[in-house]
């Protein structure tokens, strides 16, 4: 069963995008997994840091992007012709298994959905329309991923900042969520935040499973010189607000490769394996597959429990 796994944090420019790339990378390229990136930013970051804009030009001619997948989904009844798995590009950067789900600069209209919902709960009789709202966030991200699911190890979405219709359904769709985040003070307030927010949406979606939506870690991407010091005592707060187990040991430094990358559309564990920042992308995929080994023997652990009072 493939893991779904959501790069979130509302404030823009923290390292999203460049950590889902080099831990999708990674993970396809040095550990042979079936890694499948999903751009859910109109932005295009993801998709123009893996693919070159001709290409993502042409794809967008041809309707082959998220766009399509969520316009089927508001207009059920639309004639486009390509399912997930036509759009899905295979073999990114000449990666085996390193598949793209090409985002889009128009992703969704709000309009189209309050009233597609609305007709839902008010002419149908669906149910109270937050309730109907609710359902359908809850299904958007994961009904268009469900026919792919299986086919890999890990779906890693890249979310856009802030909070809108698609980063809170990609969220709820999520079996984990990975949170960078700069050490600075109001990027803390970020992760507090974002925090509180999904907590609540685990309310409104009635997710009580601890073991759905899990944070996997926070990871810190560094700054350097002297503010850097300065960090040092900020990461602090976080160290004492957080479990050792909520946050990455492995931290990312600033390195002008890992930024340099996107120029030639291929992530900097690959483009420059060597350096500083690659060389943290790499440690950090192994610590992302040792957690994940933990949770799952927590959650191995966690079935056995209820097996065992099962026989009471
Ligand atoms: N470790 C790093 N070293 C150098 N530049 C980085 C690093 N991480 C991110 N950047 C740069 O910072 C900017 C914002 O990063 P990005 O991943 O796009 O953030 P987000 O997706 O959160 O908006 C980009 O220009 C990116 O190239
Ligand atoms: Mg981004």
């Amino acid at each position: 069963m493939g893991l779904v796994i959501a790069t979130v944090n509302m404030k823009g420019g923290v390292g999203k995008t460049t950590l889902t790339v080099n831990l999708a990378t990674s993970l396809a390229k040095n550990h042979q997994k079936r890694v499948l990136v999903v751009d859910l930013d109109t932005q295009i970051s993801a998709t123009l840091s893996l693919i070159p804009p001709q290409e993502f030009a042409k794809a967008r001619r041809e309707r082959r992007t998220l766009s399509h997948l969520i316009y089927q989904s508001i207009r059920p009844k639309s004639q486009s012709k390509y399912s997930i798995r036509d759009i899905i590009k295979p073999y990114i950067c000449s990666v085996k298994q390193l598949d793209l789900l090409p985002g889009d600069i128009d992703l969704y209209d709000e309009y189209l959905v309050s009233e597609m919902l609305h007709k839902q709960a008010v002419v149908e009789g669906k149910g109270d329309f937050n309730e109907v709202w609710n359902q359908f966030e809850k299904q958007l991200i994961r009904g268009i991923l469900e026919p792919i699911i299986d086919d890999y190890d890990f779906i890693i979405l890249d979310c856009a900042p802030g909070y809108n219709l698609l980063t809170r359904s990609g969220i709820v769709g999520s079996d984990f969520y990975l949170l960078p985040a700069r050490p600075e003070p109001l990027s803390i307030i970020g992760i507090q935040l974002l925090e509180r927010r999904i907590a609540k949406l685990r309310e409104s979606h009635g997710i009580d499973s601890p073991l759905n939506l899990r944070l996997l870690g926070i990871v810190f991407i560094l700054s350097g010189g002297l503010i850097g010091r300065y960090y040092k005592q900020v990461m602090q707060r976080v160290t004492d607000d957080f479990s050792p187990a909520q946050l990455f040991k492995n931290r990312i430094p600033m390195d002008v490769n890992v930024a340099k990358a996107v120029d030639s559309f291929t992530p900097a564990v690959l483009a420059t394996p060597n350096s500083s920042g690659a060389r943290a992308f790499t440690k950090l995929s192994e610590e992302f597959l040792q957690k994940l080994e933990v949770s799952g023997n927590l959650y191995q652990a966690d079935q056995n429990k209820v097996n065992l009072s099962n026989l009471d």
